[in-house]
């Protein structure tokens, strides 16, 4: 006992700092301690030698001098003068260094990158090269990464270029600063002292996306005010394009359908009205003036109170395609979304966007993508894939997925969503036999897709370590992984931001990155096991509510979606029920029609069953949902026992801030746990089991809770 203390306290000085905001996430670039390490990096570095004269190549050049004197001292370029480390794009590049790459452009999209060492003229070369700036700064991005989390760069010989042209966060931000669904404090748009204060976080965003590959974002919420499109707006716009353009970000805005009659003094605006048509050519054509790298549109239409082309009776392709040919000469695109469900329609919410959409394939224009979100409800702690990925062959369908965690316990909540991420990508469509993925259909190789695109819900705001919780960096970072390369696996990502963001040490790294990932499995244990969704409180969705049934839409009370009754739980979507289930490929359908061939996690999704229905495992369904609640509640209990042994590892700031975070998770896991037993127990009328801890409070007590002013709406 007294060895163990007398350790922890030595290393707590050994390795620990005491204060670190968070603030310069996965870019710490802390010092290197192990001297073999250090020497390597520091021979081969010492003589940095840029090539071409853009904004972009002295980002590259200053992040490369800030990465390495942070991590290899200020000192570290006397050290050896037989090395170089040469950055520029092919074209700059002279024509021994050239040959020397063979044909690796070849190799490499617009944006890839080259990373390689050789020897030339009696020197250790490192080469950073691609076919544009863009290419090259990733390429020093990656290059930093190698070092930060400690591999060797004494044989170098990467090609990596992105798999998805599109790779954006949505901000969901309103102009006078609250974010919907925010949960980081406000907007880190100061609207209203741009275009004159250039807040120097726009710099830090644009580089910390740069670092991750991000290329794109969208600046304004889905529910959008027409007024970004006004000339006051767009001054402010073009402000920050400008700050984004050399870290290769382009800039995008939702744009409200209705903007011709608020802003622009028309009556209507239906797409196939000539003044309509004229007034959004005028408004794209003002915006390249100003932003001639502009993206194009993001558009929320006919979806919860948006207006939309069905407001004049006409349909999807019409409004996106009235858009996209405003884009068109300026080669921008519009993401139309395809999240739409209506309070008339009776059948089932699920099956609205793919009813909706599927019949329009192949009737958008070529610059326009349409935006699905992961799953056919709305970002729940679990969903199966939606249903539309591989079923419009001849459209481009772009990815959504939320960052910020509107149904996942908020910025609160210690949650790894890459591994969410990377279980939808790994679905497997069957669209074209076994194998057809959700990422090839987002990566366009499944159907040969030309445009493709990828968009996250960001989780940022103007709190000083960016996402209101250190932990959740780790969702931006690994969003942004996965849009590169929708193939990379969750957990190396989760490898590489923890050496990072906080340490190289194994005992830290190990049990941290184990806890990550089952975080996800966690949140949805004692949220929402087995597949049940939607039953979170009304409106900001804080905390458990799934006794609500008397909202003025049916699909928005949590009622609709667990069906809960004498007999059993769930919405039965297969074809003995809303026969959601055909809307999949046949394969797919099969597994989720029957009871033996369906996963436990998808059971009550698609399915109604008995609560004393014997699962897979014997016990009844029942008893299984009561453990799984609890074995939820233990998960978060063990990843708290995790973060605390860590201790020594971490500084005080994001130690002490991450625990009390944790805590509050505990407590809330352990509400969920509470209030849906306690509801679901009114009718399944069986008793809890042994294991399971006995509820704290009653059920009155936890439908009486209610908070006013929880954050986000
Ligand atoms: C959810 C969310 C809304 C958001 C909407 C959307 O319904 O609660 O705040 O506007 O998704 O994605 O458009």
């Amino acid at each position: 006992m007294l060895k163990k203390l007398v350790l922890f306290v030595v290393l707590l000085f050994c390795l620990k700092s005491f204060a670190n905001d968070g603030y310069k996430l996965w870019l710490q670039y802390d010092y290197i301690k192990n001297e073999n390490l250090r020497s390597e990096y520091q021979a081969a570095t010492s003589n940095l030698m840029s090539f071409g004269t853009s904004e972009t190549i002295k980002i590259a050049l200053k992040e490369l001098e800030l990465g390495l004197n942070g991590m290899l001292g200020s000192g570290y370029k006397s050290a050896s003068n037989n090395s170089v480390l040469i950055f520029g794009n092919k074209t700059n590049l002279s024509d021994d260094i050239l040959q020397k790459l063979g044909n690796s452009f070849t190799e490499i999209n617009d944006e890839g990158y080259i990373i390689t060492s050789f020897f030339l003229k009696e020197k250790n070369h490192i080469v950073i090269s691609g076919k544009t700036d863009a290419g090259v700064l990733y390429g020093v991005f990656n290059f930093l990464k190698h070092i930060q989390t400690q591999k060797s760069i004494k044989t170098l010989n990467i090609k990596d270029s992105p798999k998805i042209d599109i790779r954006v966060l949505n901000h969901w931000d309103n102009l006078d600063r609250t974010v919907e669904r925010g949960y980081s404090g406000f907007s880190i748009w100061d609207w209203h002292r741009l275009p004159d204060y250039l807040d120097p976080r726009y710099t830090d965003y644009a580089r910390a996306n740069a670092s991750i590959g991000i290329n794109g974002t969208v600046l304004n919420n889905v529910n959008a005010n027409a007024l970004i499109l006004t000339p006051q707006y767009l001054d402010k716009v073009e402000a920050l394009a400008n700050v984004f353009r050399p870290y290769g970000i382009k800039v995008y805005l939702t744009a409200r359908f209705s903007a011709p009659i608020e802003i622009g003094g028309l009556e209507t605006a239906d797409p196939y009205n000539k003044d309509v048509i004229q007034w959004w050519a005028e408004k794209t054509k003002e915006i390249y003036e100003r932003i001639p790298d502009f993206g194009g549109y993001l558009v929320k239409a006919n979806s919860e109170g948006q207006p939309g082309p069905q407001n004049y009776d006409r349909n999807h392709v019409d409004g996106a395609n009235m858009l996209a040919t405003a884009l068109e000469p300026y080669n921008g695109v519009v993401m139309w979304r395809a999240f739409v469900y209506s309070e008339h329609d009776v059948t089932d919410r699920a099956k609205q966007a793919y009813s909706e959409f599927v019949p329009y394939d192949g009737q958008f224009k070529d610059n326009v993508l349409v935006q699905v979100k992961n799953g056919p409800i709305d970002f729940q702690p679990h969903e199966p894939f939606h249903p539309m990925f591989g079923a419009m062959p001849k459209t481009p369908l772009m990815m959504e997925f939320q960052i910020t965690q509107e149904y996942l316990g908020q910025s609160t909540h210690s949650i790894y969503l890459p591994k969410q991420y990377e279980e939808i990508l790994n679905s497997d469509t069957y669209r074209k036999g076994k194998g057809s993925t959700v990422a090839k259909v987002i990566d366009g190789s499944l159907h040969d897709k030309k445009l493709t695109g990828i968009a996250g819900v960001s989780n940022i705001g103007n709190d000083m370590n960016w996402t209101g919780n250190p932990m959740l960096q780790a969702n931006w970072y690994g969003y942004g992984r996965l849009a590169w390369n929708p193939y990379l696996s969750a957990e190396d990502i989760a490898e590489d931001w923890l050496r990072s963001t906080f340490s190289n040490d194994k005992r830290f790294i190990e049990p941290v990155k184990k806890m990550m990932m089952t975080t996800t499995e966690a949140v949805v244990n004692y949220m929402t096991p087995f597949g049940l969704h939607h039953i979170m409180a009304t409106g900001h969705h804080y905390g458990p509510g799934p006794w609500v049934s008397n909202l003025s839409r049916p699909e928005w009370n949590p009622v609709y979606y667990h069906k809960a009754d004498s007999l059993g739980v769930g919405f039965d979507r297969t074809p003995t029920g809303s026969h959601a289930t055909e809307q999949y490929a046949p394969e797919v359908a099969k597994k989720f029609n029957d009871l033996k061939s369906i996963s436990d996690e998808d059971l009550l999704w698609f399915h109604h069953v008995a609560w004393d229905y014997k699962m897979k495992n014997g016990k009844t369904l029942w008893n299984n949902m009561a453990l799984k609640y609890q074995e939820g509640v233990d998960q978060v209990k063990q990843m708290m026992e995790t973060w605390e042994n860590i201790e020594p590892f971490v500084d005080e700031q994001r130690y002490n801030n991450i625990k009390m975070l944790l805590e509050i998770q505990y407590k809330e896991a352990k509400w969920w746990r509470d209030a849906c037993l306690l509801y679901f127990q009114e009718y399944s009328n069986m008793p809890l089991p042994e294991s399971v801890e006995k509820p704290s409070q009653t059920l009155d007590y936890f439908q009486s809770l209610s908070f006013p002013f929880a954050p986000g709406n």
